[in-house]
């Protein structure tokens, strides 16, 4: 129990620091958030959105998962979306995933970890359209860091084939959405300038029409 009520702990510790710096914070997060932004990251403990992007509570919507995936019939992350860009009405969805992602090495290997296979599986597929180009890569590390960098990519296109970010689009609203890629040896963020901001940066098959 002692690790738990070290949480807590910290917690009263956060909270007081807060209100002493700012006795207003807490009472304006209660009415309204108004986040700038989506953030579609990985579950990994080393990447953790506010703290990396420096931003307080309040500042941007999250959904995590293993290895930053966006498939299109996970209801969960299509909600997170929906809501996101819908109701909240955010500028910018980040997909940032991250260097040595341990889904990605996973779906590289044979080894069988259980019920996550199937969820690892969309990087498999990935890994094959890429064979090629990774297989070209002799540093396994780089090989891996490779395979993440077009993870983040693919993700970025499948948010936007997304009927919720398309209709986003169609009615004027101002939406980009970026891939970034989080270094875990020195903390730094890079942009991969794989920005979309309109349906026609899509391969024409993905577009819908209103
Ligand atoms: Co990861």
């Amino acid at each position: 129990m002692h690790a738990l009520q070290q949480l807590l702990d910290n917690n009263r510790r956060w909270s007081a620091g807060r209100i002493a710096a700012d006795p207003g914070f807490f009472s304006r997060l209660v009415h309204q958030q108004t986040p700038q932004f989506l953030w579609i990251g990985c579950s990994d403990s080393r990447v953790s959105a506010n703290v990396i992007i420096g931003v307080d509570p309040g500042e941007v919507f999250v959904h995590r998962n293993v290895a930053n995936l966006m498939v299109h019939t996970d209801v969960n992350c299509l909600s997170v979306i929906q809501y996101a860009v819908d109701v909240l009405q955010v500028k910018h969805v980040i997909v940032c995933g991250h260097y040595g992602c341990g889904g990605v090495t996973a779906a590289m290997t044979n080894k069988s970890y259980g019920l996550i296979d199937n969820w690892l599986r969309y990087i498999k597929d990935l890994y094959r359209e890429h064979s090629a180009e990774l297989a070209a890569i002799d540093d396994a590390e780089a090989r891996n860091d490779r395979l993440c960098e077009l993870n983040v990519a693919r993700q970025v296109a499948n948010v936007c084939y997304t009927g919720v970010v398309q209709a986003a689009w169609r009615r004027g609203q101002p939406l980009a959405v970026h891939g970034w890629i989080y270094g875990l040896k020195d903390g730094i963020i890079e942009d991969l300038a794989v920005t979309i901001e309109n349906a026609d940066q899509l391969e024409a098959i993905y577009r819908f029409k209103a």
